[in-house]
């Protein structure tokens, strides 16, 4: 399809504002509508961002005949509906992570692309990022051989955001930490590796640091300040263990909060080499028989959210395939809904 595509954002808080900044930089998007529930926020977020159309309910964009594309960048509860109501009006979606709020309405997401046989595209920006390339690349190259295990740990010292507002509100956020934070690494793991098929999860979830919210002892909050008379009913910490069927094994941790180091770590250990993303890539190996670390280096400066909306809207006019599927965003949610079943369960659990 030639021309420019003509977008729109649904949802104008923090991550709707990175798209709109980043849209600007797609040579074929045209960035055209705007819609949030919240008056004010919508107009000063139209006129930061120079967009002409602006909209109060999501249903009056989406009926906008001259709209292709559309990002949705609202809280998690709301994702599985708009995606739903914004393939079945024909735009091409853009959703942001974690695809919905469990493995069932990720499928529903699915089945409403297929019938309206438009583009769909998870938010997966992790995978966007040099280093996560270069990893996948090592990998598929075979130079870090056969890979057995996969460790993740990815843990904010304080670091719950929106105290008290959706985030920490299970009914719209679908869980904490876990699913915020956590299904960046799950799903750069399985797309750098391949290992789309967990089978089995051993797990737990806690809340250690939200409830009473006023006792939370913190420096910053992202998504803040905290609204005390709101909701805290969701996970800060999560450990557990994932089995990949006989192939490989994962151990992970991750946290919203907690009483350690800051932390941002992907470690994938292959039978010729191992390899960590999270500061320098270091590839770990053995050269003309010595063991040997090899530190990688690349241009690290690329736009993440650039690279992403690009490649939405190239998908979007038939001139790519999207980075991101609705089956693998389908894979992540049932990962996560292991983790929580198997916590609430005390035991392993299996993954259909
Ligand atoms: N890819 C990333 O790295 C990344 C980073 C941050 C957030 N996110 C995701 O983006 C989504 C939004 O997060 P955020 O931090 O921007 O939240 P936010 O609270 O800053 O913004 C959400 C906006 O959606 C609006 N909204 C709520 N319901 C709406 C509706 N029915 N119609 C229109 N607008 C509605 C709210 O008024 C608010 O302005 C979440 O799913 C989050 O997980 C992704």
């Amino acid at each position: 399809m030639s021309g420019k595509m003509r977008v729109g954002i649904i949802g104008a808080g923090t991550i709707g504002s990175v798209h709109a900044d980043a849209y600007k930089k797609v040579a074929d998007a045209d960035l055209v509508a705007l819609c949030d529930i919240l008056p004010d926020r919508l107009k000063e977020k139209a006129e930061r961002h120079d967009i002409a159309l602006t909209y109060e309910n999501y249903k009056d964009l989406l009926a906008n005949p001259d709209i292709d594309c559309i990002s949705v960048c609202v809280p998690n509860n709301m994702h599985a509906p708009i995606a739903i109501d914004a393939l079945k009006a024909g735009k091409n979606v853009m959703l942001e992570k974690p695809m919905a709020m469990n493995p069932a309405e990720g499928e529903a997401i699915c089945a409403a692309r297929d019938i309206s046989g438009k583009t769909l595209q998870m938010g997966m920006v992790r995978r966007q990022s040099p280093d996560a390339e270069v990893v996948r690349e090592l990998i598929q190259s075979g130079k870090l051989g056969d890979i057995y295990q996969i460790r993740i740990r990815l843990i904010r010292r304080r670091g719950i955001p929106g105290m008290g507002g959706w985030f920490t509100t299970k009914a719209e956020s679908g869980g904490g930490g876990l699913i915020d934070i956590g299904v960046h690494f799950f799903d750069l793991a399985m797309w750098a590796t391949d290992l789309w098929n967990p089978t089995r999860v051993s797990a737990k979830t806690y809340a250690k640091f939200g409830s009473p919210m006023e006792d939370y002892n913190y420096i910053g909050m992202w998504a803040g300040p905290p609204d005390y008379e709101g909701t805290f009913d969701v996970d800060d910490y999560a450990a557990g263990f994932v089995r990949f069927g006989t192939q490989a094994t994962m151990s992970f941790e991750v946290a919203w909060a907690a009483n350690a180091t800051d932390e941002q770590m992907l470690e994938i250990l292959g039978t010729k080499g191992g390899v960590k993303v999270g500061g320098d890539t270091i590839l770990l190996t053995e050269v003309d028989g010595r063991l040997a670390d090899i530190k990688l280096n690349f241009d690290k400066k690329a736009d993440g959210f650039v690279k992403e909306l690009t490649k939405f809207v190239a998908a979007s006019k038939g001139e790519g395939e999207v980075p991101a599927t609705g089956e693998q965003g389908v894979v992540a949610m049932k990962l996560i809904d292991a983790i929580f079943r198997s916590s609430e369960l005390d035991q392993e659990v299996t993954i259909d």
